[in-house]
């Protein structure tokens, strides 16, 4: 099979290396890419924004699947436009996209299918948001409802932080994002993704992940992409992710089936493990960014082979095998980020940090410059390492950080903590 993945991050550096263990692979390409991708799949400099030139492409070059990995091309519909032109591509089209790109549609498919999640209002005009929030009154959860880059929620802690974002998001700040507003109620509880594989009727679960989304230490500082996962997410059992599954996952197809919009793709689910059962927070309908870096390395079937049987809406009944190890991702990122990340610092030493005992690293915002490898984006590396525990895996996801000399480079020094102490507790 010829396979195209779009995207240029760790979780697409992560897919090509899944994709690249599969017998049935004959050539991978890579739009944009990074130069870690590079050393296993051909880059095509192609503005995965163009579903036009990206279309050109895959036919031209007979490509079998394309693999996207970012929200934004799907939510504008790269995968209708690609079948248009008979190309098979791996995700939702534009409307099953709709879950990711509109937090009041999602909301709208869980009252439909009674899928646990927030209390919530949608609101389109600022007068009556802002009677909402005060009638509910804080701490509440005020969310743009469109794609805003995951900067487009506000837990508000304080009625005073609820009414700024109220009149932030409706002054403009998230452009036609926030022309709509939800309002919901605070969850308490361990939040954790959930990823499922979807062929439109049948889901399998892929498993768990926990996200580190501060920029700092102890979860502070400003939100960012992702600082590092691990998976699985201990506090996942079998039985919670069976409940995910048959009240969360499995009604959600459901209802897309029967809306005549059918859900291909990953279902990622943004989970609050509340202390009345598992509630949605939000739906992601693709792999998560950095959870897939964890997430990928643990899969024990042919990952290929399984996002082509879903995009064919033939999915075997059969489960997904996952290796029981622990998958630790910690994300180097420029300094300056999430905010004014630094361009341009020198990365050196990636070959003796990758030789570390169960590492693999993947690249983000990189470039070649004078064949050197540079820091060019926010997120810049991924040192994922696998053991038979999470201590472990940290220990070896930090020792090979240690071995990378990145001074323009930081990350954070406690990615898993949380599972360490349970492991630790657990004795
Ligand atoms: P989102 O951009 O929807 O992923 O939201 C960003 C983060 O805000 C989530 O990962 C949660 O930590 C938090 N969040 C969103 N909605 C709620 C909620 N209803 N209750 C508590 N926390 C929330
Ligand atoms: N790491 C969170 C996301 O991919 O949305």
């Amino acid at each position: 099979m010829k396979v195209l993945i779009l995207g240029s991050g760790g979780r697409e550096h992560a897919l090509a290396n899944a994709v690249s263990q599969s017998p049935d692979l004959s050539r991978l390409f890579v739009a944009p890419g990074n130069p870690g991708m590079a050393q296993i799949a051909t880059l095509a400099p192609l503005d995965i924004a163009d579903h036009a030139a990206v279309a050109a492409f895959a036919r031209a070059e007979g490509i079998d699947l394309v693999i996207v990995g970012p929200e934004a091309p799907l939510v504008a519909g790269i995968v209708d436009d690609l079948a248009l032109v008979g190309v098979r591509a791996f995700g939702p089209g534009r409307e099953a996209a709709r879950l990711e790109g509109s937090k009041g549609f999602t909301k709208e498919i869980c009252r439909e299918a009674g899928i646990p999640t927030a209390a919530w209002g949608r609101f389109r005009l600022p007068e009556a948001a802002l009677a909402y929030v005060r009638a509910q009154g804080a701490p509440i959860v005020v969310k743009a409802d469109g794609l805003a880059a995951g900067k487009g929620v506000v837990v508000a802690h304080t009625l005073a932080e609820a009414e700024a974002a109220l009149d932030q998001m409706f002054g403009g700040a998230f452009g036609a994002a926030g022309s709509s507003v939800v309002i919901e109620e605070m969850l308490v509880g361990e939040e954790v993704s959930f990823f499922a594989l979807c062929d439109g009727e049948r889901a399998a679960a892929l498993g768990s992940a926990q996200d580190h989304k501060r920029a700092l230490d102890g979860d502070r500082g400003p939100n960012t992409g992702g600082m590092g996962a691990y998976s699985p997410a201990p506090a996942m059992t079998p039985d919670i992710e069976a409940q995910v599954m048959a009240r969360i996952i499995r009604p959600a197809l459901a209802a897309m089936a029967a809306r005549g919009t059918p859900f291909r793709g990953i279902l990622f689910a943004g989970l609050m493990l509340t202390a009345a059962g598992p509630k949605l927070i939000e739906f992601n309908v693709r792999f998560g960014d950095p959870e897939t870096q964890a997430l990928l390395p643990r899969i024990q079937d042919d990952l290929l082979h399984m996002l082509r049987a879903a995009a064919d809406g033939q999915l075997p009944n059969a489960a997904v095998r996952l290796s029981p190890e622990t998958a630790l991702t910690v994300v180097m990122a420029a300094k300056g980020y999430p905010e004014s990340p630094e361009k341009g610092a020198a990365i050196r030493g990636l070959e003796r940090a990758a030789a570390v005992e169960g590492v693999t690293i993947t690249q983000a915002g990189t470039a070649l410059k004078n064949n050197l490898l540079v820091a060019a984006g926010g997120r810049v590396l991924n040192v994922t390492a696998r053991a038979s525990s999470v201590a472990e895996a940290q220990r070896r996801a930090y020792q090979a950080v240690g071995l990378i000399e990145a001074p323009g480079l930081f990350c954070r020094r406690d990615i898993g903590w949380r599972a360490v102490e349970r492991e630790r507790a657990a004795g």
